[in-house]
């Protein structure tokens, strides 16, 4: 009979005890986050509990994809139909305001100059990155470079940092003209069939699956194919469900989608740490055998010894170094090939810019094969690029989060572990610093300020992020991005589909969401 009372009471204990942590964590703790912003001056959208405002955010997605629906022509003025609440909540409280992603208060920011106040003193390794993302995107990215944090986040990013050296790069320049071609060979055969429309956004993305696969891990074809695969279907799984995010216990709301997550990342793990072991070993061998190893970001690294290697304080372990391919493999192919895809919307809406980029190419590469030398005397098509990666910035966002309390002005602070989502879109298409002609597509922006497109606000322009944490694959990206429309431009003309709509949205990145059909046209 006492065994039975002392373990009801343990178990009272306990139930209370997880019952006082689920409050104080779910409760207890957002209030306080809550008051801390309030006193000092940050309003927004009332949450509630335990949703925030992720629900009206859902609402809104829904009736501006109805509204966009029904407009087929195509608008740059897009901020409204990528980030609907945003839009909406920043005529009431402005360019800075809180907003809760269930019980986890966000700092939104589309303000240049607030953004340069607060992250002036900041070095990049001081940064943190929200633990609610964090654990959400934990199969996809898993500790890699994107995720990393201090001590640890500086010792990533000095190895990686010279796999993506000058010299590196150009090795990779052949492998991404022979993926390409074989690509345009594809669409030459199609059209060449009766087939001249063909939905380019869809290709570009799994050859720019391809180029990454082949020119960081050397992955064979199939290999590279299955990891693409994956990785997509965990993207879906990941973004594109009706997910609630902050919001407690919601993992169990969608269980399925996550189990089905984290099982394509096991997977995924699986295929990478065996290529990382073959390559460890044909290294070896051919070390042993006197012979040159074809290098790519992976041998760079290994080469370096910074895998397990014995240069104290520099060096990968395997398991993270699995986590850095994954995020090469993400953040690497997307990006890129998003921005080809919205700079071939612009150029099909603006024929006029592809005779340009034409000729230019014609008189910088001429007739021969593309050498990677040449790339940098392609300065109109670097204007494209950048103008294009204004208008649809293909990371539409930055987050953070804060580690020890900042002090914004004499009486403002952001507390230490407020989550802060910087809002790309909204500062690309800001008026008040490009100017009325703001929504135009206009390359030449960049012709005498070619950093920042003659933005009146050094921080209102940001396709790369800001700080110490800017990409890390800018260059390798700047690269693909010219081999790649140079060998499109070369070889066909090309016009808007009837068949397309535009409907910028997120799913991580910006991406147009029923694809891009263009009608091509050999030259
Ligand atoms: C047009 C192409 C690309 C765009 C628009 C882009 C955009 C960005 C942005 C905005 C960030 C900053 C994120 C933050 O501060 O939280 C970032 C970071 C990063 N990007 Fe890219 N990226 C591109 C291409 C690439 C490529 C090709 C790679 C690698 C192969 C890459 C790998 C990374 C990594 C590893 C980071 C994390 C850097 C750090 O936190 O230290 N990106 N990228």
């Amino acid at each position: 009979m006492e065994n039975l009372e002392a373990l009801a009471f343990a178990m009272g204990a306990f139930f209370s005890f997880m019952l006082w942590r689920v409050l104080y964590s779910c409760w207890v703790l957002p209030i306080r986050a809550y008051r801390k912003l309030a006193i000092n001056g940050f309003s927004g959208p009332p949450p509630s509990f335990p949703l925030g405002n992720t629900n009206e955010m859902k609402k809104k997605k829904k009736i501006s994809k109805k509204v966009d629906e029904s407009c087929s022509a195509v608008s740059n003025d897009i901020h409204s139909s990528a980030f609907p609440y945003f839009a909406q909540w920043q005529k009431s409280y402005g360019k800075v305001f809180m907003y809760w992603l269930g019980t986890e208060p966000f700092l939104y920011i589309s303000d240049p100059e607030f953004l340069k106040k607060i992250s002036s003193g900041v070095m990049g390794k001081s940064w943190g990155k929200p633990t609610v993302f964090k654990n959400d995107r934990k199969p996809m990215f898993g500790g890699g470079l994107v995720m990393a944090e201090g001590d640890d986040w500086v010792r990533h990013r000095h190895v990686i940092t010279p796999a993506f050296s000058p010299a590196n790069l150009k090795a990779m320049s052949s492998m991404m003209v022979e993926t390409t071609t074989s690509m345009l060979d594809r669409w030459t055969k199609l059209i060449n069939s009766g087939n001249p429309e063909i939905e380019v956004e869809g290709e570009i993305i799994s050859t720019a699956g391809e180029i990454i696969a082949k020119t960081s891990f050397g992955m064979n074809f199939e290999n590279g194919r299955t990891v693409f695969k994956k990785l997509r279907a965990m993207q879906v799984a990941l973004f594109k469900s009706n997910r609630y995010v902050g919001v407690p216990f919601s993992k169990y709301l969608c269980f399925g989608q996550n189990l089905e997550a984290k099982r394509l990342g096991k997977d995924i793990d699986a295929l990478l740490l065996k290529i990382i072991e073959d390559k460890k070993r044909s290294m070896a061998e051919n070390r042993g055998g006197g012979g040159k190893e074809h290098q790519n970001l992976l041998g760079v690294l290994l080469e370096g010894k910074h895998v397990d290697g014995d240069e104290k304080g520099e060096k990968l372990s395997t398991r993270e170094l699995v986590d850095e391919c994954k995020t090469f493999f993400f953040g690497g192919h997307e990006t890129t090939a998003l921005a080809i895809t919205w700079s071939l919307l612009m150029l099909a809406v603006h024929p006029m810019w592809q005779s340009e980029l034409r000729e230019e190419i014609k008189q910088v590469i001429g007739d021969g094969n593309i050498d990677a030398t040449m790339l940098v005397g392609l300065k109109k098509m670097g204007w494209v690029m950048s103008e294009v990666l204004r208008l649809y910035p293909t990371a539409p966002n930055v987050q953070r989060q804060v580690r020890g309390d900042i002090h914004v002005d004499k009486d403002s602070v952001i507390p230490d572990g407020t989550n802060m989502w910087i809002d790309v879109v909204s500062m690309h298409h800001d008026r008040d610093f490009w100017g009325e002609d703001v929504n135009e597509f206009k390359p030449e922006r960049f012709k005498e300020d070619s950093l920042y497109g003659g933005c009146q606000h050094k921080m209102g322009y940001l396709p790369f992020g800001f700080g110490g944490r800017m990409c890390v694959g800018r260059n390798l990206s700047t690269m693909e991005y010219k081999i790649v429309m140079s060998l499109i431009l070369t070889r066909f003309s090309f016009s808007l589909s009837p068949n397309y709509t535009h409907l910028p949205s997120i799913m991580l990145s910006l991406r147009p969401m029923q694809g891009l059909p263009l009608i091509m046209k050999p030259l």
